[in-house]
């Protein structure tokens, strides 16, 4: 497994540093250090802000310590050759993805990370005010690039177990039918953590009007192990207007460099094409990775498996000290510190460590990122200092 700060990164790094032709002692270099500002860290100490950064435990968006494989890292460092030109080689990956998903690359849409997916969704199907229609709290990204571009999200709490209210999401999208543009529900759930029941995402394609498009955002897919969850792109076999997105930035561990991809019907896809960036978001190394950790199957196993011991024995710990959380399929769990979670977020910061924000209503649920075993036993310190036990 590729270890953090290993051999790999380090010949990562060097390969990128002779692709620009700058060694560490370059004028360069020096020059850009020099008008660099210092910013405090915990224990008043003053440092760089990239070395700040580096010292914190970042238990906040939901990315993954381990870094990319070493088969990810050799793919991408081979494709430095191309940082320079615009009519590259793309490695294959559309096709490679395409063939993942048993589909044809019309089938494909590519993005800077999911989030370009996501807004090229939006910006297709919402134009003239029309409503987007989920849950409350999710990933509210899609509600966020709506409401920028004037349509509207109309949202429905989850229920009292932090479950997505399905019947309800449907009872509002025949209350508004005229005026919805696109369902979005993110399965697994972020910041619950949780899945949505397969008869229950079957109930909603079955229900939502064949004309609105439905966009399943599965960007947690690849850490869930629950007989209850099953993927949505079998509905775009079917023909479904569905849009399942993916990305590379979790379980591949690439959010650094922003690869993304949404599969659907090519009808739907070449709706979508026309309002993402047409010159190109994607740059060519990261196509390169993406193929590799679509091949790097033992590594994606070897990666889950290691977050869900680390999840679960972080889980026990805090429920052995009394405190309730949600059952978790993802790299990240919610628990109830049982007052606002701002402040104590701002205690965790104070000690190094990054978690997540506040996510209305649930103003007493902290999210939190699995990290490393490491990143967990000083997470589990500073709770404890915190929080009564
Ligand atoms: C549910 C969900 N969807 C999409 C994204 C966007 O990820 P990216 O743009 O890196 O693919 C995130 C990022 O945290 C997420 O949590």
């Amino acid at each position: 497994m590729y270890q953090p700060g290993g051999t790999t990164r380090r010949r990562f790094m060097s390969g990128l540093a002779t692709a620009y032709g700058i060694s560490k002692l370059s004028p360069f270099g020096l020059a850009v250090q020099g008008v660099r500002q210092t910013r405090e860290v915990p224990g008043g100490v003053r440092m760089d802000p990239q070395a700040a950064y580096d010292r914190m435990v970042k238990l906040s968006s939901n990315e993954n310590p381990y870094g990319p494989s070493e088969a990810v890292m050799k793919a991408m460092t081979g494709a430095w050759k191309y940082a320079s030109r615009y009519g590259y080689p793309d490695g294959g990956i559309t096709e490679a993805i395409a063939a993942h998903h048993k589909v044809t690359p019309d089938h494909v849409l590519l993005g800077a990370g999911s989030a370009e997916v996501l807004k090229a969704a939006d910006d297709a199907f919402l134009p003239g005010h029309r409503k987007v229609v989920g849950v409350e709290p999710t990933f509210e990204v899609v509600y966020r690039f709506a409401t920028n571009s004037k349509a509207q999200a109309v949202t429905v709490p989850l229920r009292e177990d932090h479950t997505v209210d399905m019947k309800g999401i449907i009872r509002v999208i025949r209350l508004n039918a005229a005026d919805v543009g696109l369902v979005y529900i993110c399965n697994p759930n972020n910041p619950t953590g949780n899945v949505v029941h397969r008869d229950e995402m079957k109930l909603l394609l079955d229900s939502v009007p064949e004309d609105i498009p439905v966009l399943i955002d599965e960007a947690y897919h690849h850490y869930v192990d629950n007989p209850d969850y099953e993927s949505s792109m079998k509905y775009v076999l079917e023909g479904r207007k569905l849009i399942v997105t993916r990305t590379f930035s979790k379980i591949a561990a690439l959010a650094g460099m922003r690869l993304g991809y949404g599969i659907a019907p090519r009808e739907v896809i070449d709706q979508m094409r026309p309002v993402t960036y047409s010159m190109g978001s994607i740059n060519a190394i990261v196509k390169y990775g993406g193929v590799a950790a679509l091949q790097d199957t033992s590594y994606e196993a070897k990666i889950k498996q290691l977050n869900k011991q680390v999840r679960e024995r972080t889980m026990t710990q805090l429920r052995t000290m009394g405190y309730e959380i949600i059952p978790s399929d993802t790299n990240f769990f919610m628990v109830n510190v049982r007052r606002d979670v701002t402040p104590v977020r701002e205690e965790f910061r104070n000690r190094g460590i990054l978690v997540g924000r506040k996510f209305p209503p649930m103003d007493t649920w902290l999210r939190v990122t699995v990290g490393s075993q490491e990143d967990m036993r000083r997470f589990v310190a500073a709770f404890k200092e915190i929080l009564p036990t």
